[in-house]
């Protein structure tokens, strides 16, 4: 439509370009704010009209006459409407609306006739991505789970999606950590074949600390992780053992958690593997002269430097220390150059808390300087907000520790087990529920509502973490939305029973060809604006490609199912007589269905059968 309304205004109306492009800014059509509007709503008469020295209304008459002459809008919309002081209202046609929902019914590979993107794209994510030895927190969470729905949505589109856990096992930190680990199990190192099970280490963050509060207090210990860290640079075995076992403790406890939370095919690239290549990037930057020395390290200034050797703007972006060491700013550019030239990405997004927007943006710009990234690959930040706990501040643990990921989610689903247990006891009619079967419920509901909190959420706010809010029944949650498609499910189970029942009691053959298409009709306005917002899925997903914004799709899928009840409430579907009006209705449940499956899967979330 949008096409339709350029080439109209373009070759109908004789708008210059000049015009059209300010046209276009302003937005050439959107939703419409009521339904009384129609559904979508286009203001451009009323931007237009100055500069072409008419009045708004008869603009937009000669507009929307143009528009409605040409075929392909007639088969779209309904009769064009004018209103105000030059308001258009376009209205999609009835017959188009059923046309699409039955293209979308019949689809049988699933997909809801949604077409795959073309042209198709690799597009790197850079997700999840915590640190070897640190506590994995829950802005590491955000990361996985909002990483995790966006490289489903651009899978589901075609696009070849690689991705990426760019983890921090890599740095000087190491040095420290080799240190404390030779000494107190030195035999570990010796032994022959030893792996991470064989180190008694039960808390390596405790072990880190330990590691940390030696290397401040002691000054001999202090000197022979420095050495470790250049042995561990230059490869020595031993030390190459205790970095690889370290790696592998954490590694362990990593992998439970997206175990517990579905995470599949994130490949584990870490800093370590960008090591090589460190020394070629800071050269190049050498050679192109673009980084130079300041205080001893080589550094990229991106704005001009004072007299005084300052940055006269933004901090310059350190690429090698004084003492030779390399930045987690040289990782990032490294990584850089090997996803354009090497995986060869069209995109490549970040998904990294917003306190390090400056930090990529920066190198960023160093890349593209440096001919690291090329026009062709779009590099982009897809930053999110904090954690908070319920009282507002950072979320922590009663006592004041960081919570552990493992333990939260764990929490998640007790809670939720428990509501269901208490579900049970309130309802005496309900049918006994096995415990193997309610607690593998109760643990599909947990993690939804963890994901679904997080995800509904516009990812660049900060968001309250509180398990009573994201585990209730009602509002926009996981345990809501997965009610709702168990209901649905229910209603069209009956309903096909209902009809194969009928079919039955009128004795047609068995064996005679149902028909495979249902013909669509429409019966009510509760049924329109459900079909119509059926309709929207596709572009939702497109938009949430586009934008990166996975909260779009929850509301989407929240006012779905609201709408579905408002359907449900006026039009039976179970028990009306007429059969086609049944099928009909029926089709619709099952569109719905899909719809809402696609969604979930599509968000990380797994279905019920009951709640
Ligand atoms: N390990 C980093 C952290 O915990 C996140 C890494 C993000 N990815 C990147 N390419 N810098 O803050």
């Amino acid at each position: 439509l949008e096409q339709q309304i350029l080439t109209t205004l373009r070759e109908d109306l004789s708008v210059s370009e000049d015009a059209l492009t300010s046209a276009v800014s302003a937005g050439l059509i959107t939703e419409a704010t009521r339904p009384e509007f129609g559904d979508y709503q286009s203001n451009v008469a009323l931007v237009l009209a100055k500069k072409l020295k008419t009045k708004p209304r008869d603009l937009a008459q000669r507009f929307s006459d143009a528009l409605y002459g040409r075929p392909a809008v007639q088969q779209v919309l309904a009769p064009i409407e004018i209103a105000g002081p030059g308001f258009v209202n376009f209205r999609l046609s009835d017959s188009w609306v059923l046309g699409e929902l039955s293209r979308m019914h019949q689809d049988r590979d699933g997909r809801l006739a949604i077409p795959t993107a073309s042209p198709r794209e690799r597009v790197v994510i850079d997700y999840s991505s915590p640190n070897i030895a640190k506590e994995m927190h829950v802005g590491h969470l955000r990361s996985t789970i909002i990483g995790d729905a966006l490289a489903r949505v651009l899978d589901f589109l075609g696009h070849d999606v690689v991705r990426l856990n760019h983890v921090g096992d890599w740095g000087t930190q190491f040095g420290m950590l080799i240190s404390q680990l030779k000494d107190v199990q030195p035999d570990v190192i010796e032994q022959e074949g030893a792996s991470a099970s064989s180190v008694a280490i039960s808390d390596l963050v405790a072990f880190y600390k330990e590691a940390k509060k030696r290397f401040d207090e002691d000054e001999a210990f202090q000197e022979r992780s420095r050495n470790e860290v250049v042995k561990l640079q230059s490869g020595d075995p031993a030390s190459l053992k205790a970095w690889r076992i370290l790696c592998d403790i954490s590694r362990k406890e990593f992998g439970e958690v997206y175990e517990m939370l579905g995470i599949q095919g994130l490949e584990e690239r870490g800093e370590s593997f960008y090591n090589p290549f460190l020394k070629d990037v800071v050269k190049e930057l050498e050679d192109r002269k673009l980084s130079e020395e300041s205080q001893g390290a080589k550094c990229v200034f991106l704005d001009p430097r004072n007299e005084d050797g300052s940055s006269s703007g933004r901090p310059p972006v350190i690429v090698q220390k004084s003492d030779g060491g390399f930045m987690y700013s040289t990782t990032d550019l490294a990584a850089i150059k090997h996803r354009v030239w090497t995986e060869r990405a069209d995109r490549v997004l970040y998904v990294v808390d917003q306190g390090q927007s400056s930090h990529f943006s920066s190198v960023f710009e160093v890349a593209k300087k440096a001919g690291f990234a090329n026009d062709k690959a779009k590099l982009t930040h897809v930053p999110f907000g904090l954690v908070l706990g319920e009282d507002g501040k950072k979320f922590k643990t009663r006592s004041g520790d960081t919570v552990k990921l493992r333990d939260l989610l764990n929490e998640a689903v007790r809670l939720a087990d428990e509501d269901l247990q208490e579900r049970q006891k309130e309802d005496s009619e309900a049918q006994p529920w096995p415990d193997e079967e309610r607690t593998r419920t109760a643990t599909v509901i947990g993690l939804a509502s963890v994901k679904y909190a997080d995800l509904s959420m516009n990812r660049e706010s900060n968001y309250q973490f509180s398990y009573s809010k994201m585990l209730s029944r009602t509002g926009n949650t996981a345990p809501y939305m997965l009610y709702a498609l168990v209901r649905i499910k229910g209603i069209r189970r009956k309903a096909q029973a209902n009809t194969q029942q009928h079919d039955k009691d009128k004795d047609m053959d068995k064996d005679a060809p149902t028909s495979t298409t249902t013909a669509l009709v429409l019966t009510s306005p509760a049924e329109s604006s459900l079909m119509r917002h059926l309709l929207k899925f596709p572009r939702v997903i497109q938009g949430v490609a586009d934008t990166l914004y996975p909260h779009k799709l929850c509301e989407h899928l929240f006012e779905l199912s609201q709408l579905f009840n408002q359907f449900y409430e006026t039009c039976p579907v179970v028990n009306v007589e007429d059969a086609a009006v049944r099928a009909s209705r029926t089709a619709i449940c099952e569109v719905t269905e899909r719809v809402l499956q696609v969604g979930l899967d599509l968000l990380g979330i797994q279905e019920v059968e009951r709640l």
